[in-house]
C-alpha cells in the first residue's frame, strides 16, 4: 500500500476512504506541522496529501524525500505551493475544483450582503437589546437591481453571477480573456479593471492570487470604483493592498466590505477590527460538510488515479 501523509485532520467519511486505499499517516490531533515537521513526516511517504495551510514552498519542496510523488491539495487555490519547484522535482501538483464552486459563491453572496447590510453593527445593536426601531436604523445600501462588478470569471464567478441574477443585478467581469456567450449568460466583459470598477457598485472578489492579482485593489485602483461602493472578497486575501482599503473604508469611498480571506490570516489587520463597516468571517467559502467531503473525495481521487498510472483529473503542473 503507497504511504500519504495527511497534513491535517479530515472529516470521518474521508478519512475512512482513504484509510481502505492508502496506508494514511493521519494528524488526528489535527496539529499545524511546521515545514520541518512535513519534511520529516514524509520522509517515507509516497504523496502528501495537503491543506491550504501547509506551506509548501521552494524551500520546503525541495528538501522533500525522493519518495513523495504527489502532492494532492485539499483546495482549489494553489497559493500555499510552490508548483514550479514541485514540477522541477518531478512532484506531481492536484487541486480540488468544482465541489467547491457553490459554496464558495453563495459565500461571497454572504459577503456582499452582510457588508452592504451592515449586519455587524446590526448583530451588535440587537444584543444589546435596547435598540429602538427607528426609519433610519442602520440603514445599508439595498443590492437589488445594482452593478455587480465581478473579478475573475472563472466557475465560481459565474456561479456568483448567476445567483446575482436573482436580485435583478446587472453583471460585469473582468478576466484574462472574454468568456463564450455561452458561459457570459450576458455578463459584460471589461478588458481592464479601469472600466470594471468604475461600474462596480458592488464588487465581488473571486480570482485566483496570482502575480497579476496581487496588490490589484491598491491607492490607485480603489480610485476608480464609483463612491460608496461595496466589495467583497472571498478568494485570497493578497489580492487586497488592507492600507489602501481600511483608508477607503474610512473616507467612505468604500461604503463596507466583506472578507473571509486575508493577508497573512489567521492574522488580521489590526486596523480593520477598528472599523464598523466590515462583515467578516473565518475563511468559510468551503466550510459546508457536504463541500468539505467532495473537497477530500477529490484529492483521494487524485491520488489514486496517480498511483494507478492515470494522469489525475485535476493534476495542475
Ligand atoms: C480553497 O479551496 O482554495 C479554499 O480557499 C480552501 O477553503
Amino acid at each position: 500500500m503507497k504511504k500519504i501523509l495527511v497534513t491535517r485532520n479530515l472529516l470521518d467519511e474521508n478519512e475512512k476512504r482513504i484509510l481502505k486505499l492508502f496506508d494514511a499517516k493521519l494528524n488526528k490531533e489535527d496539529k499545524l506541522y511546521s515545514p520541518e515537521e512535513v519534511i520529516a513526516l514524509s520522509e517515507n511517504c509516497d504523496g502528501i496529501l495537503s491543506f491550504t495551510t501547509s506551506v509548501l514552498n521552494r524551500e520546503t519542496i525541495n528538501k522533500l524525500s525522493d519518495s513523495v510523488k504527489i502532492i494532492a491539495n485539499y483546495a482549489v487555490g494553489l497559493g500555499n505551493i510552490d508548483i514550479d519547484s514541485a514540477k522541477k522535482r518531478g512532484i506531481v501538483v492536484t487541486n480540488t475544483p468544482h465541489v467547491l464552486t457553490d459554496a464558495t459563491a453563495d459565500i461571497s453572496i454572504l459577503l456582499l450582503l452582510g457588508a452592504s447590510r451592515r449586519a455587524y453593527e446590526g448583530r451588535k445593536a440587537a444584543e444589546q437589546q435596547n435598540w429602538n426601531w427607528s426609519a433610519d436604523l442602520l440603514l445599508g445600501k439595498q443590492m437589488s437591481n445594482r452593478k455587480l462588478g465581478i473579478l475573475g470569471m472563472g466557475r465560481i464567478g459565474r456561479a456568483v453571477a448567476q445567483r446575482a441574477k436573482g436580485f435583478g443585478m446587472e453583471i460585469h467581469y473582468h478576466n484574462r480573456s472574454k468568456l463564450s456567450p455561452d458561459l457570459e449568460h450576458g455578463a459584460i466583459y471589461h478588458s481592464d479593471i479601469k472600466s470594471l470598477f468604475a461600474q462596480s457598485e458592488f464588487l465581488s472578489i473571486n480570482c485566483p492570487a496570482t502575480p497579476d492579482t496581487i496588490n490589484l485593489l491598491n491607492e490607485e485602483t480603489i480610485k476608480y470604483l464609483p463612491d460608496g461602493a461595496v466589495v467583497a472578497n472571498a478568494a485570497r486575501g493578497d489580492v487586497i493592498n488592507d492600507d489602501a482599503m481600511i483608508k477607503a473604508m474610512k473616507s467612505g469611498k468604500v461604503f463596507a466590505l466583506g472578507l473571509d480571506v486575508y493577508n497573512g490570516e489567521p492574522k488580521i489587520n489590526e486596523e480593520y477590527l477598528k472599523l464598523n463597516n466590515l462583515f467578516l468571517l473565518p475563511h468559510l467559502g468551503s466550510a459546508t460538510k457536504v463541500t468539505r467531503i467532495g473537497m477530500g473525495d477529490r484529492a483521494i481521487d487524485n491520488l489514486e488515479d496517480f498511483f494507478s498510472n492515470k494522469r489525475p483529473k485535476d493534476q495542475v503542473n
